[in-house]
């Protein structure tokens, strides 16, 4: 699959934060029962490797991405682990040739016009608007769509199943990440028909 297929696969991409190793699996299989198949598990706490091995395995229906990848060695170790995708927070030269070196579909974050203009002369045209309301969220984008229409917006940061369908209404937004469909205290209360019932009214967004 490629990154334009799997934005276009879900209108929300959950971003996952793994305390508890344990939590990994069941969580999965919530989110992909309640109808949200693209996951993105976050590098941000230790146990985000383990857990993107853990659910490779273990729920073959999940396309499955790493997130908060901001170190070039972090690409191959998830892509060995299962990754499909990977997110970063923002570009480098140097998570540029990570991401062509292991081959990882990469959805870099930009938060200015001049960070488009550069993800774009290295070749990435599907882009993270982070952190988007920060960055001027849904005024930013259609601000943005004037000068730069052939990119693709994945806003993530500060949006929840509320505004989310004024993001998913903008022409270059293919879809949105947001945290909101794993709250901590859900997986910590191991509560999986809660983590899915926030996936079945998320996958209705569109
Ligand atoms: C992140 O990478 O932390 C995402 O932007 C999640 O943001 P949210 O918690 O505001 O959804």
């Amino acid at each position: 699959m490629n990154l334009l297929e799997i934005m276009r696969a879900s209108p929300v991409i959950p971003v996952i934060a793994i305390d508890d190793i344990r939590h990994a699996v069941p969580m999965a299989q919530a989110l992909v029962e309640g109808g949200i198949r693209v996951l993105e598990v976050t590098l941000r706490t230790r146990h985000g490797l383990a857990a993107i091995r853990a659910i490779a395995e273990q729920v073959p229906q999940a396309i499955l991405g790493v997130g908060t990848l901001t170190r070039p060695e972090d690409f191959a170790a998830a892509r060995d682990a299962g990754a499909v995708f990977g997110v970063s927070p923002g570009l480098t030269r140097d998570l540029v040739q990570a991401a062509r070196a292991s081959g990882l579909p990469l959805l870099p974050g930009v938060m200015t016009p001049s960070e488009v203009l550069a993800a774009r002369e290295a070749g990435f045209f599907q882009l993270k608007l982070f952190p988007a309301v920060p960055a001027g969220g849904v005024g930013m984008l259609n601000a943005i769509a004037g000068p730069l229409p052939d990119v693709l917006f994945c806003p993530t940061g500060g949006i929840s199943q509320e505004t989310a369908p004024q993001f998913l209404a903008c022409k270059n937004v293919a879809c949105v990440g947001g945290s909101w469909l794993t709250p901590r205290e859900l997986l910590a209360a191991n509560d999986w028909e809660g983590v899915r019932a926030l996936a079945t009214a998320a996958a209705g967004l569109r």
